[in-house]
C-alpha cells in the first residue's frame, strides 16, 4: 500500500526542509537516506564518497532505500541520485506516494554554492556541472515520479507544503 511519501529533486531543491515541514504537518515520522547513511557508517558523505568511492555510497543508498520503503506512514527524504538506480525507483513507487521537487537551475545553484558538503559538486565549475547532471537527470525525476511541485527563489516552503498535502 502507498501510505508513505518520498521526495525527489535535485540537490538543493529542498528535500529535507519540507519533508520535515510535510511531516510535522500530516504528523508523519521523517526519515532522510542521507542522514541514515552518514549515521550507518560515522562519516559524512564527503567523507564517504572521498573514502570509500561513489560505488559504495550508491550500494549503501539502495540498501537504506529497501529497508526504509518497508516501514508505514513515513516522509522519506531521498538524495539527489536516488533515481539513477531502476531498482531505487521501483522500490520507492510500490510503497510510497513519490513527489518531485522541482527546483530551478539558478534557485539550486543560488543554494548550493556556498555549501561544501556535497562532493558532486566539489568542483571548479560548479554551475556547469549542475548544468550537465540538471539536464542528465530532469526526465528521470519526472517519469519517476506521480507528482510534480514547481519551486523557485520565490517559494514559500508552507506554500509546497500545502500543495503536496492536496495531492
Ligand atoms: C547526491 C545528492 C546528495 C547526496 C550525495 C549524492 C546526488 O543528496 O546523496 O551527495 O547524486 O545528487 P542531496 O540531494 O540531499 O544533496
Amino acid at each position: 500500500m502507498k501510505d508513505n511519501i518520498a521526495l525527489i529533486g535535485f540537490m538543493g531543491s529542498g528535500k529535507t526542509t519540507v519533508g520535515r515541514q510535510l511531516a510535522k504537518a500530516l504528523e508523519m515520522k521523517f526519515v532522510d537516506i542521507d542522514k541514515l547513511i552518514a549515521a550507518k557508517e560515522s562519516k559524512n558523505i564527503s567523507e564517504i564518497f572521498s573514502e570509500k568511492g561513489e560505488g559504495y555510497f550508491r550500494r549503501l543508498e539502495k540498501n537504506i532505500v529497501i529497508e526504509e520503503s518497508k516501514d508505514n506512514n513515513v516522509i522519506i527524504s531521498t538524495g539527489g541520485g536516488v533515481i539513477i538506480d531502476n531498482d531505487n525507483i521501483k522500490n520507492l513507487r510500490k510503497t510510497s506516494f513519490v513527489v518531485f521537487l522541482d527546483c530551478d537551475i539558478e534557485c539550486i545553484y543560488n543554494r548550493v554554492k556556498r555549501r561544501k558538503n556535497r562532493p558532486l559538486l566539489n568542483v571548479e565549475n560548479m554551475f556547469e556541472t549542475i548544468q550537465e547532471l540538471y539536464e542528465k537527470r530532469m526526465l528521470l525525476y519526472k517519469i519517476s515520479s506521480d507528482f510534480k511541485v514547481e519551486i523557485n527563489s520565490d517559494t514559500n516552503i508552507y506554500d509546497t507544503v500545502d500543495k503536496i498535502k492536496a495531492a
